[in-house]
């Protein structure tokens, strides 16, 4: 089927390359001479019918821009079946033919639903900072968070070695090790605590010990957030009352979700918004881009809709070698 109109959405928390993906899908449709509608606020905005119409010039000026100009939310009502086909009485009332969704696994939860429930053409693209989302190497936004991550425990490490101190330095990642991992190999930090892994306070200790045995200034330990952001201050908290050693904290938080989109970001979600539309002129859906074996094609969305950890716990090690 030749679509005559299409619509899409940000959905979740946002990246930084939203808006690339936004602009590609916009212009490649126009390309097609296919109408497009971007919706605010995801599914939330849906629901309440907030919709503009794209043009080539509504998405000129925001290919650096982090963020997201559609806006995005988390909309609760979507888990259930009747807002569910609301939605899809609210675009067909529209003339929304299909719907591109650039978000991360739950956003492509309520998009398999609306595949499934009513046969309504949708198409994903990953867009999360945290690299999380099953069978795709990467996603949106990871490669801008972990640079700015990078850029940011750079000026700790200035401070902490003119202060030989200790410092533990969270990194987002709820569920996800990719940002943690990458951020301490390539910051040269001690160690890499990740999300879910039981602390072993002792062998943190004797770690940081022997660096300062053989004359080390400063000690970073990244700390993934893991379920509830401001795990590092527990730490900290054990490091003082057991082993009596003093760290600082520094939770980098949303600083880390903003910012304008690294070249690595720019190009593949160009490529992705591009092959989203491609796809849907193609009768290829429901599917996802994504990226494998380095090149960006399409997968199936029900292999997309669970979280994947790309935990390369073998960083880890290399994090702890290198630092030794
Ligand atoms: P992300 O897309 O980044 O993983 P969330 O998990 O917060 O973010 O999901 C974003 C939104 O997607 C939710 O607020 C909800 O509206 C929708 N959603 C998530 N899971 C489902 C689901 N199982 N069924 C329908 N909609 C879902
Ligand atoms: O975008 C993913 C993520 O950054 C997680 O790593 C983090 O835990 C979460 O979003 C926090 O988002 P919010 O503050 O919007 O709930």
């Amino acid at each position: 089927m030749k679509f005559s109109h299409i619509a899409l959405l940000c959905s979740g928390g946002d990246s930084p390359g939203m808006n690339c993906a936004i602009r590609a899908v916009v212009r490649t449709a126009i390309y097609h001479g296919i109408q497009v509608t971007g919706i605010k606020r995801g599914y939330a905005g849906l629901l309440r019918g907030e919709f503009q119409n794209m043009s080539l010039s509504s998405v000129g000026n925001i290919i650096q821009r982090g963020g997201t100009i559609l806006q995005t939310s988390r909309c609760p009502e979507f888990m259930k079946e009747t807002f569910r086909k609301k939605a899809v009485d609210i675009l067909k009332a529209q003339g929304i033919e299909a719907l591109v969704v650039i978000g991360g696994d739950g956003s492509f939860n309520g998009a398999k639903a609306l595949w499934d429930e009513h046969q309504f053409p949708v198409i994903g693209i990953p867009g999360t900072i945290d690299n999380d989302i099953s069978n795709t190497e990467y996603t949106i936004g990871f490669d801008t968070a972990v640079q700015t991550a990078i850029e940011a425990v750079d000026r700790i490490r200035d401070t902490a070695h003119s202060h030989a101190r200790t410092f533990l330095v969270e990194v987002m990642g709820r569920n996800s090790s990719a940002i943690a991992l990458k951020v301490g190999v390539c910051t040269g930090a001690e160690n890499v605590l990740l999300p879910h892994e039981k602390v072993n306070h002792q062998k943190l200790v004797d770690d940081i010990q022997r660096g300062i045995a053989r004359g080390k200034d400063s000690s970073i330990i990244i700390v993934a957030e893991g379920p509830v952001a401001g795990r590092s201050y527990e730490i900290q908290q054990v490091l003082k009352d057991m082993y009596h050693m003093d760290t600082h904290v520094v939770i980098l938080g949303h600083i880390q979700r903003g910012g304008s989109p690294s070249s690595n970001d720019r190009f593949i979600s160009s490529q992705m918004g591009n092959m989203a539309v491609e796809a849907l002129i193609a009768g290829d859906y429901p599917k996802v881009t994504v990226v494998q074996n380095g090149k960006v094609l399409l997968n199936d969305l029900a292999n997309c809709t669970t979280k994947s950890d790309h935990n390369f716990s073998e960083y880890q090690k290399l994090a702890q070698t290198l630092s030794i």
